[in-house]
């Protein structure tokens, strides 16, 4: 079996409610992923969602933490998953298995090493982003300065602190190591998602993403960015769809509706009924697929789908936002000012509504 690549959710939440404006009438399939987008769009009570990944771990690790929210109190909960420090991990996950089916249990009981060191850490990407942090970045910044960095006050100070103590030969230098192709795809990212990648000195690319958002947009309530540079976030968190304890709560007693399902996204769209979903949360699944393939699925979502439907994704490396064999989408303009991409080194944001004649 496949291992777990994302423990956690790496695409933002809110750019996912404020294009998809859920309502109690929506029908959702939204990659599963860490499962962080599934629990924003569980929260507006949408009348069905469906999570699908092909990768079962995956599908292992979003039932996990569905038990959990259904099972634990808000800080039983997240010392559970790994945001504070917990010594009693394999108790709580005893206390939460009976909710889960005997697959997942099976794997879980295979990992309890993952479950010992907190869930949300078990990923591919987030252990070589922790690698990053220990071994890397520690050398020239102290959690100190990251936390003095965090909680800048504004763009000026936030400037101020990249240019004086970040903006130096070593940070540049751990980016061109450590987040070159060759090291993603040996530890961090899997490898299909290179495949059609154009793009020749992707550490270069992600530094200019990483300087560009340090240096222009607020990083003090960016929790994708507390991950990264320190490996939890402040907790309780406003807004997020765990995190915040009143969205936990009323997640608790909603979470249950979520469906899990591990298929290929294009195999299950085939075989889908007509008119099944009306809005879909994509990830960035294109960018390890063709051109070809890309508008295959999109055609298949047209046909499947009624007049007013809404998908979404992201791009990353891979060029994939224009698909002229089906051109009943309209792409919708979202207001750079109020989305900015929190998960700063995506490329494209593609938010596309189905206008079919009637
Ligand atoms: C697309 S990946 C996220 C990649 C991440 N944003 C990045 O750029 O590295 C998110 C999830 O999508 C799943 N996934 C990718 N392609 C898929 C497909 N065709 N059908 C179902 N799940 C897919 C992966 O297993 C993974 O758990």
């Amino acid at each position: 079996m496949e291992n777990i690549n994302y423990s956690l959710c790496w695409e933002d939440y809110d750019l996912v409610l404020n294009s998809l404006s859920i309502s109690e009438r929506d029908t959702i399939l939204c990659i599963a992923s860490g499962g962080e987008n599934l629990f924003s769009i569980a929260l507006k009570n949408p009348k069905k969602i469906i999570g699908i990944d092909y990768n079962e771990a995956q599908i292992h690790l979003v039932k996990l933490k569905i038990a959990a929210i259904q099972t634990l109190n808000f800080y039983v909960f997240v010392n559970f998953f790994g945001f504070i420090r917990c010594n009693n991990r394999l108790y709580l996950f005893k206390k939460c298995s009976s909710r889960l089916d005997n697959d997942s249990k099976r794997f879980w009981l295979d990992n309890l090493d993952k479950i010992g060191r907190g869930i949300v850490h078990c990923g591919k990407l987030e252990k070589y982003l922790g690698v990053y942090r220990a071994f890397f970045l520690r050398l020239f910044l102290s959690s100190k300065k990251i936390n003095r960095f965090l909680s800048s006050k504004g763009i000026d100070e936030q400037r101020r602190f990249y240019n004086q103590e970040l903006n130096n030969l070593l940070w540049r230098l751990s980016f061109k190591l450590f987040f070159s192709q060759r090291i993603m795809q040996l530890l961090g990212r899997q490898k299909e998602f290179f495949q059609y990648n154009k793009k020749k000195n992707i550490s270069d690319y992600f530094l200019i993403k990483t300087e560009k958002y340090m240096k222009n947009i607020s990083v003090q309530n960016n929790p994708f960015i507390h991950i990264i540079l320190k490996g939890t976030v402040p907790i309780p968190l406003q807004g997020h769809p765990y995190l915040d304890k009143s969205n936990f709560n009323k997640l608790k007693k909603i979470v249950g509706k979520i469906i899990l399902i591990e298929d290929d996204i294009s195999d299950y769209i085939k075989k889908m009924k007509k008119y099944t979903f009306t809005k879909y949360c994509l990830s960035d699944i294109f960018e390890s697929v063709s051109q070809d393939e890309y508008e295959e699925i999109i055609k298949e979502i047209a046909n499947k789908s009624r007049s007013g439907s809404v998908i979404c994704y992201w791009n990353n490396l891979v060029k994939r936002n224009v698909h002229t064999k089906t051109n009943n989408f309209i792409r919708l303009d979202i207001d750079p000012t109020k989305n900015a991409d929190r998960v700063f080194f995506y490329s494209d944001f593609i938010v596309e509504k189905l206008m079919k004649k009637s």
